[in-house]
């Protein structure tokens, strides 16, 4: 059966009906968190259009200019970039944008109470050679009044405020998979309607898993508990799978049940992902689907931000594995 088809027998949940039917729960709501969805939603949707013309259009490659983490910038991270920041300032339901595209704070509406958090364009070595790619977002309620510019604590606030976090995946299919704080729910784009479709309703993560997903090219820099528990793995014969788009290796691990580290390394303590664009909303998600996130010392979503581009060493998934690698360390 087609999705319009089942849409006709109303067999089919829209993103958009879906996210309406979570908001009449709480009758004094806004709205204002379901339009930002929507922003999120129209630009998802332009960048799944560019990246499916990847290849025939000019937008493969890099940009020509390094981020404020020294970084090569690709062309479809500034585009990326771009149509989430200006879905979302059209929107104008928030007060600021934070992006790892963007060396400071990107001002909004001041009347707007939220703050967004994103990785537009995550997995950027994957866009030359066709492999899946993402988007990550975190959204927060401002803590400064309303009517005045974002301040810094508004946008540098611990993970555990999040209000709304999700990812979309460019992958062979496209989908945006979310949380408000109340599980984790995954959408498939129809190409055929235009819509992101409930595919995926009420995710959960295994408690174990067969999965250990780590860059290993750095092995002899990790920490030796690291070390350890990755010859244990080998010793339990289980499967290596990582491509190196944190979305993607994240989205196989939570479904069938694994690790994803990226720790520390001699060479940077703080291992490479970014708290507020990438380790935050993984590990609400993570955390809301049954699983754990820890720097190796800390919960995730009590780390303190100190910086907008801040690292943190991260080892988030399947609950026992993650305790496991703990108790290593
Ligand atoms: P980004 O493309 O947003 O800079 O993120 C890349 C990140 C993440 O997606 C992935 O897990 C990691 O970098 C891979 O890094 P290594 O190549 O060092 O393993
Ligand atoms: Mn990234
Ligand atoms: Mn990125």
């Amino acid at each position: 059966m087609t999705t319009i088809e089942m849409k006709k027998q109303n067999k089919v949940t829209t993103l958009s009906q879906f996210i309406a039917e979570e908001q009449a729960k709480y009758p004094g709501s806004s709205g204002n968190l379901s339009k930002i969805f929507r922003d999120i939603k129209l630009a998802a949707k332009m960048v799944n259009r560019d990246v499916r013309k990847a290849g025939l259009v000019d937008i493969l490659g890099a940009h020509g200019s390094t981020n404020i983490q020294g970084e090569e910038v690709k062309k479809l991270d500034v585009i990326a970039n771009e149509e989430f920041i200006h879905s979302l300032s059209s929107g104008g339901d928030c007060c600021a944008i934070i992006s790892e595209e963007e060396d400071y704070v990107r001002h909004l509406n001041p009347e707007a109470k939220y703050v967004l958090a994103m990785d537009p364009l995550d997995g950027s070595s994957n866009i030359d050679v066709n492999a899946a790619i993402g988007t990550i977002f975190s959204i927060y309620r401002r803590v400064s009044p309303l009517g005045s510019e974002a301040i810094e604590a508004d946008c540098l606030q611990k993970g555990e405020n999040q209000v709304a976090a999700g990812y979309i995946i460019y992958g062979s299919s496209t989908m945006l998979v979310y949380t408000t704080g109340n599980g984790v729910n995954g959408f498939t784009l129809d190409g055929s309607i235009g819509d992101f479709c409930l595919s995926h309703p009420n995710m959960t993560t295994p408690e174990d898993g067969k999965i250990y997903s780590v860059n290993e090219g750095n092995y002899n820099k990790f920490p030796e508990g690291v070390k350890k528990y990755i010859e244990q793995c080998k010793d339990k014969a289980m499967s290596a799978r990582y491509i190196g788009s944190m979305v993607a290796d994240f989205h196989r691990n939570l479904i069938k049940g694994g690790i994803f580290m990226y720790p520390s390394t001699a060479k940077a303590p703080n291992g490479k992902l970014r708290l507020m664009y990438e380790c935050n909303p993984m590990a609400f998600l993570t955390e809301q689907a049954g699983g754990r996130a820890t720097t190796g010392s800390q919960r995730i979503l009590e780390v303190e931000p100190t910086e907008l581009h801040q690292r943190v060493p991260v080892i988030m998934g399947s609950s026992n594995m993650v305790s496991e690698l703990e108790s290593m360390l």
